[in-house]
């Protein structure tokens, strides 16, 4: 008899084709305690669990007695608690590389946009503002040799360090618990500290995963460090800034800019007095989001799962100590 899976993910055609081909799949829409109750007898029985963006913790996993792995379509697993999967010896499978070029990709989209203003000179244009030659209230400032400082140095931050030195040619600053070679050696990288990096760089990136330590790293204290001309990018976790602070310092003019493509609440609220704010640019967390990307993070994710429960694990494993 094949595994029971819940999936809580719509999936191409091909992809759920090659799931059911290993598994019994019982397709639901989230996570939710609602959704969890109603389809009880699946969520009892399933060996394995594949979606994304849905919370998976303790109250999950007591109605879940035979998970043995989860794959998340995500690089992030900030919103599964480990720890509470590694005492019940469950897998927890991601996608760590199938998103990384796409990812670099929109820091330098949200780096450009917010340097060269461009989502808010287009919309002037939209509105029939550009009636004669334009003038210095249309500026942007330059990219191009500009210094990068880049937080966390993974294999995003190297993607978006190939970009920025080789295309525009910037030095790159990065802050990262240990050194990167790579980096360093392709790209002329400096190691620095937070403190170094967040006094230097004209682009303050941060490309970090959420954990307790990341938690708020960007506050008042950080952004005061900051040059005033500098501008700010996230394209990790929302809630590795203090957007109140980040709101705070850009309405003083302590820092020049934004260009979020995350926030401490998914989706942004209407309310949010970012969105007020021509110097920030506001995207819906579309990091790793084109139809290439997203498709071969599906794929990764099936085959991650499958590898997980047919004991052939190889790579993409966050906790490979409970096999
Ligand atoms: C991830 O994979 O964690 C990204 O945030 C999705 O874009």
């Amino acid at each position: 008899m094949k595994p029971s899976v819940v999936l809580y993910k719509t999936l191409p055609d091909d992809l759920l084709q090659r799931l059911q081909n290993h598994f019994t799949v019982t397709q639901v829409s989230d996570l939710h305690p609602n959704t969890v109750l109603a389809h009880a007898k699946a969520f009892s029985e399933a060996e394995g669990l594949l979606g994304s963006s849905e919370t998976v913790g303790p109250e999950l996993l007591e109605k879940m007695p035979a998970l043995r792995a989860t794959s998340t379509i995500s690089v992030g697993y900030d919103n599964f608690d480990v720890d509470a999967l590694n005492a019940r010896k469950v897998l927890l499978m991601h996608t760590p590389t199938a998103l990384t070029e796409t990812v670099a990709d929109t820091l330098m989209a949200l780096i450009l946009s917010s340097a060269r203003r461009v989502v808010e000179v287009a919309e002037r244009v939209k509105k029939g503002e550009w009636t004669q030659g334009i003038g210095p209230d249309w500026f942007g400032t330059d990219v191009h040799h500009k210094t990068i400082g880049i937080v966390g140095m993974g294999r995003i931050g190297l993607a978006l360090a190939q970009r920025a030195h080789l295309g525009f040619g910037m030095p790159v600053l990065y802050n990262a618990r240990r050194q990167h070679k790579e980096a360093e050696e392709r790209f002329n990288a400096r190691h620095c500290s937070l403190d170094t990096l967040l006094q230097e760089a004209d682009f303050v990136c941060s490309i970090l995963p959420l954990t307790d330590e990341t938690r708020h790293l960007f506050g008042a204290e950080q952004f005061s460090k900051m040059k005033k001309s500098a501008i700010f990018i996230n394209a990790g976790r929302g809630p590795v800034v203090d957007e109140q602070a980040l709101i705070t310092a850009l309405k003083n003019g302590d820092i020049h800019a934004a260009g979020l493509d995350v926030f401490e609440q998914e989706p942004l609220p209407v309310s949010s007095k970012l969105l007020k704010m021509p110097n920030v640019v506001a995207l819906p967390h579309i990091g790793s989001a084109t139809h290439e990307t997203r498709y071969n993070m599906a794929a990764t994710a099936v085959d991650n799962l499958i590898a997980a429960l047919d004991g052939k694990v190889e790579k993409n494993c966050v906790n490979p100590q409970v096999l």
